[in-house]
C-alpha cells in the first residue's frame, strides 16, 4: 500500500511588528530554529512564512491529522518564539496562545490549524491560502466558487473526473455540529448555511469521484474560545489541484473579485479581501484591508517544492484596485453598519460594558 503523508498548516499571531501589521524577522528565525532542533525526526519538511502579523508553519509528516506529537511541536515552537516577542515588546506578544500549557491537541488553545492526509499523486500541486484581518468563514465564498460554480470552474463541466461534483463538510461554529452536503444536487441547502460565514464554515471538501480530500480549512474562532475579543482568526486553507481536482487557475480565480469579509480594524468591520504577494502582505490602512496570500507548492515525497507566490502576478492588479476602491467607499461609512459589523458580531467588544453603564438610563416608551 502506498504510504500517506500529512500536510499540516498551523498559524498563530504571537506578536505584531509594528502594531498588528507584520511579523518581526527575529520571530521567523526563532521559529525555524525551533522546528529544526525540536522535530526529533518527526517532520519530512517544513516551510515557515507569514501573512500580516500571523506566522504560518507548513509541516509534512507521517503522523496523521490530530497528532499530539505534531501539535505539541507547533505549540512549543510558538511558545518559544513568544519569548522573543516579549523581549522585543512586540505588540500583543502571545496573543493567540490562550492557555499556558499544551494538553494533547492544539485545537482550542488558540492557534488555527488545517491538516489533510493523502497519498501523494504522481504530481501533487497544492495551494495554501493564508489570510490576515479576517475570519475562517472568509473561505466560504472562494471554496464554493472553486468546487461548485461552473462559471468559475469549467472543470466541473468538461472534466469527467470532476463532473460528479464534490462533498462539502460544513461546521456550525456556534453549536459545534457538522453536516455533509453533496453538490451539485444539494446546492441550495449548502448556500443557505455558508452564506452566513460568521457561523457556518466549510471545513473539508471531498471528491465524489475518488472520495479523496480536496480542500481543508482552519475553523477556530478565538473569540468564542476566549469569551472576549482577541482579534479575528486569520485563517488558513489548503487546496489540492489538478487531475480530477480544480486546476490551479480555477482555484485562484475567485480572488479576482475581492469579496467582503469580516475583520479589518479591531476585527469589527466588513472589508474587501485583497489578494497580494508575500511582499505586500502588510495590512496598513485602518489595519487592512484584509489580505490573502496564495502560495503554490509541488509536493515531492513530502518535500515542499516552492513556493510560487501566485498573487504577485499582474493579473490580480485589477482585483487590488477594486479592493482599494471598495475600501475607499466603505471607510466613508465610519462607525455605521454595514462597514462596522452587526451587533451580534460586536458583543465581544464594547457593547456589553457600554450597555451595562447606560442600562438605568433607558426608559420604557409609552
Ligand atoms: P488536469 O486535467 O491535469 O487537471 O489539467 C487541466 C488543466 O491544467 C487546465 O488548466
Ligand atoms: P489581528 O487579528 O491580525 O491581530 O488584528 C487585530 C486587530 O485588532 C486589527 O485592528
Ligand atoms: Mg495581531
Ligand atoms: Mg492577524
Amino acid at each position: 500500500m502506498e504510504s500517506k503523508i500529512t500536510l499540516t498548516a498551523v498559524k498563530a499571531d504571537i506578536g505584531g511588528f509594528v502594531g498588528h501589521s507584520s511579523v518581526h524577522p527575529a520571530l521567523l528565525e526563532k521559529v525555524k530554529e525551533c522546528l529544526e532542533q525540536k522535530n526529533k525526526g518527526l517532520l519530512i519538511d517544513f516551510h515557515v512564512t507569514h501573512v500580516g502579523d500571523d506566522i504560518n508553519l507548513f509541516l509534512t509528516h507521517k503522523e496523521g491529522i490530530d497528532s499530539a506529537n505534531i501539535h505539541e511541536l507547533a505549540w512549543d515552537t510558538f511558545k518559544e518564539a513568544t519569548e522573543v516577542a516579549k523581549k522585543l515588546k512586540l505588540y500583543g506578544a502571545g496573543q493567540d496562545l490562550l492557555e499556558d500549557s499544551f494538553s494533547g491537541n492544539i485545537k482550542g488553545l488558540g492557534p488555527g490549524i488545517a491538516e489533510m492526509e493523502f497519498v501523494e499523486r504522481p504530481s501533487e500541486p497544492v495551494i495554501i491560502f493564508m489570510a490576515d484581518k479576517t475570519e475562517p468563514g472568509a473561505w466560504n465564498y472562494p471554496l464554493y466558487k472553486i468546487f461548485a460554480d461552473p462559471f468559475n470552474t469549467i472543470g466541473l463541466v468538461i472534466d469527467p473526473k470532476m463532473h460528479e461534483g464534490f462533498k462539502f463538510e460544513v461546521h456550525d461554529l456556534i453549536e459545534n455540529k457538522k453536516i455533509i452536503f453533496s453538490l451539485p444536487e444539494e446546492l441550495y441547502n449548502l448556500l443557505i448555511f455558508i452564506g452566513a460565514p460568521g457561523r457556518y464554515c466549510i471545513k473539508n471538501i471531498f471528491s465524489k469521484t475518488t472520495g479523496e480530500i480536496a480542500a481543508t480549512s482552519s475553523t477556530q474562532r478565538l473569540n468564542l474560545l476566549a469569551g472576549r475579543y482577541v482579534g479575528k482568526d486569520d485563517p488558513v486553507c489548503i487546496v489540492r489541484c489538478q487531475s480530477g481536482l480544480p486546476a490551479v487557475g480555477e482555484a485562484l480565480e475567485p480572488f479576482a473579485n475581492p469579496h467582503l469579509v469580516s475583520g479589518w480594524m479591531r476585527g469589527s468591520h466588513s472589508g474587501p479581501l485583497m489578494p497580494v504577494s508575500l511582499n505586500n502582505a502588510t495590512p496598513t490602512r485602518f489595519d487592512g484591508p484584509p489580505r490573502v496570500v496564495a502560495l503554490g507548492f509541488q509536493m515531492c515525497n513530502g518535500k515542499f517544492i516552492g513556493p510560487q507566490d501566485f498573487f504577485a502576478d499582474i493579473a490580480f492588479d485589477n482585483a487590488r484596485q477594486k479592493a482599494n476602491d471598495l475600501a475607499d467607499y466603505l471607510r466613508r461609512l465610519g462607525p455605521f453598519e454595514p462597514h462596522r459589523l452587526g451587533l451580534d458580531e460586536m458583543e465581544y467588544t464594547t457593547m456589553p460594558s457600554v450597555m451595562d453603564k447606560l442600562k438605568d438610563r433607558f426608559e420604557d416608551i409609552e
